[in-house]
């Protein structure tokens, strides 16, 4: 049967490649941004909503919007992430409180909601960061990007027992992709947004163990 997933964060690097990864597997995709507006993404079966993980009103509109429309979420990736921080050495308190909105609160709030629309055998991917693994921090920057993935990956856990046996969740780090996120990304990160959706993909198809946290540029199981 034809499954449908959700995937926040559709406007643009890993997120739109995902998005058209998962078309071309026959999903049908729901995909959302700010503005709710993706036209580079044509497909019959693409659906876009708008979502600002910043605003609790957004929240709220969306799940009701999405709901209506789709009744089942069988994959829910929340991949919309900011890192206005990256790279910096200090925190600074504007892009500390909106890095947290966007990345904690915004994901867990709209993850909450939609859990309720997830059947048995359903799964919740959290595109993570390697950057928040504690174990394999030896720098002092980033800040508040850091701390917000560390977050998610204790917000992966508490979800892997809440739903035992029943949802499959995994934290993703999906490697070093060459998107906007951060200005250097572009000319130096290692993987194309399309190599990493493949590499997502094929970690998503794999009867994976609930409550991993999986590095999918390198193939293996990170530490928390
Ligand atoms: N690129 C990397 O090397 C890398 C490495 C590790 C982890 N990640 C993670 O991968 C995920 C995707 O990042 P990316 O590199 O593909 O970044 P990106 O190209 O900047 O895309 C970020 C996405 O998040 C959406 N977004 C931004 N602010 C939002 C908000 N307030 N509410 C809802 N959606 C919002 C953006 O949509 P609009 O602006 O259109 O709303 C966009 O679709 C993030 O969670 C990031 O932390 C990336």
């Amino acid at each position: 049967m034809k499954k449908t997933a959700l995937i926040t964060g559709a406007s643009m690097g890993i997120g739109k490649a995902l998005s058209e990864k998962l078309l071309s597997e026959n999903y049908t995709v729901i995909g959302t941004c700010r503005s709710g507006l993706i036209p580079e993404i044509t497909h019959a079966n693409f659906h876009a909503f708008p979502l600002d993980l910043s605003n609790e009103a957004s929240i709220e509109s969306a799940y009701k919007e999405i709901s209506s429309k789709f009744p089942q979420i069988d994959l829910l990736i929340n991949n919309a992430g900011i890192g206005p921080d990256l790279g910096l050495d200090n925190p600074e308190k504007k892009s500390y409180k909106s890095t947290f909105e966007v990345n904690v609160s915004g994901t867990v709030f709209f993850t909450e909601s939609l859990i309720k629309l997830i059947p048995k055998n359903g799964i919740i991917l959290i595109i993570s960061s390697k950057m928040g693994s504690i174990n394999e921090c030896v720098s002092s920057s980033s800040v508040a990007y850091r701390m917000s993935k560390t977050a998610l990956n204790m917000y992966t856990k508490i979800l892997t027992n809440k739903l035992e046996g029943n949802i499959s969740v995994a934290a993703i780090h999906p490697g070093w992709v060459k998107t906007t996120i951060m200005d250097s990304n572009m000319e130096l990160a290692t993987l194309t947004p399309e190599q990493s959706a493949e590499g997502i993909y094929k970690f998503l198809i794999s009867n994976f163990e609930t409550g991993t946290f999986w590095d999918v540029e390198y193939e293996k199981k990170l530490e928390w």
